[in-house]
């Protein structure tokens, strides 16, 4: 396994444990901004039937390829679009995943009314977003004072141009409280991943398993989330 690829386990561990245990068998997902379908190929794999809805192009060729190579390609739509659309590219869900797209959307609240409205009732919503004490804490730590600065306020100007591509717990959780979301689970993910070098990975043996099972511990432990690279919001209509 290459050192990617452990990261890789490591980062999303704690998304993957919490979506296994919501998940129904055969679930109708929507996969917004699902790219190039790290999600949706497994879930199809596991019988689950995704639809990812993307923007680009690109990232939905490369999701064909790997539904092809997976053989689930049955199982999965690709549609290009976005989430101000969502309503007129999409039939209701029992399971949306937003994972890593509202720091990018125009409207955030916006964004979570559709998906509200998207979901059946009683469906759910996976929340994947990037946490903001953690991105404050990097940048100070590469040495970039300024922009770790700038990253303190929700709206400072000077927050790299968006004021608000990064969301602590409470700014995820007030704008999933907004849109009519009753908030389930709530874990930190990446508390160590992106802190550890790539080489320990590689060469001491047993290394990933334990950081796995570390970022497992600490998920759950409110004293880690303000550290944790991502914040995940397991959420119900
Ligand atoms: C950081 S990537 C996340 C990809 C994937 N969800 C994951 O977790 O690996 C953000 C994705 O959002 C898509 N995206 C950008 N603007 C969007 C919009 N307005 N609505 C839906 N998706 C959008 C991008 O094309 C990209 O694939």
């Amino acid at each position: 396994m290459s050192e990617s690829v452990r990261r890789g386990t490591a980062r999303t561990v704690v998304v993957w444990d919490a979506l296994l245990e919501a998940l129904d068998e055969r679930a109708r997902i929507v996969d917004i901004g699902g790219g190039t379908g790290g999600f949706a190929v497994r879930l199809a794999g596991l019988g689950h039937t995704v639809t990812v809805v993307d923007p680009s192009p690109d990232a939905l060729a490369a999701l064909g390829r790997r539904a092809a190579e997976s053989d689930v390609r049955d199982r999965i739509t690709g549609i290009q679009g976005d989430v101000d659309g969502l309503l007129d590219i999409v039939e209701e869900a029992d399971v949306v995943l937003c994972h890593g797209v509202l720091e990018v959307v125009d409207d955030p609240a916006a964004a979570l009314a559709t998906i509200h409205r998207v979901l059946r009732p009683g469906g759910a919503l996976s929340l994947l977003v990037a946490q903001r004490h953690a991105a404050v804490l990097a940048r100070a730590m590469a040495g970039h004072f300024q922009q770790a600065l700038a990253l303190l306020d929700r709206s400072s100007p000077a927050a790299g141009g968006r004021s608000s591509s990064r969301f602590t717990h409470d700014e995820a959780a007030d704008l999933l409280a907004g849109a009519g979301f009753t908030v389930d689970a709530v874990h930190g993910v990446r508390v160590f991943a992106d802190l550890v070098p790539g080489s320990l990975l590689d060469l001491e043996p047993g290394a990933t398993t334990a950081l796995v099972e570390l970022e497992r511990a600490v998920a759950t432990r409110p004293e880690y989330l303000p550290l944790a690279a991502q914040v995940h919001l397991l959420a119900h209509r």
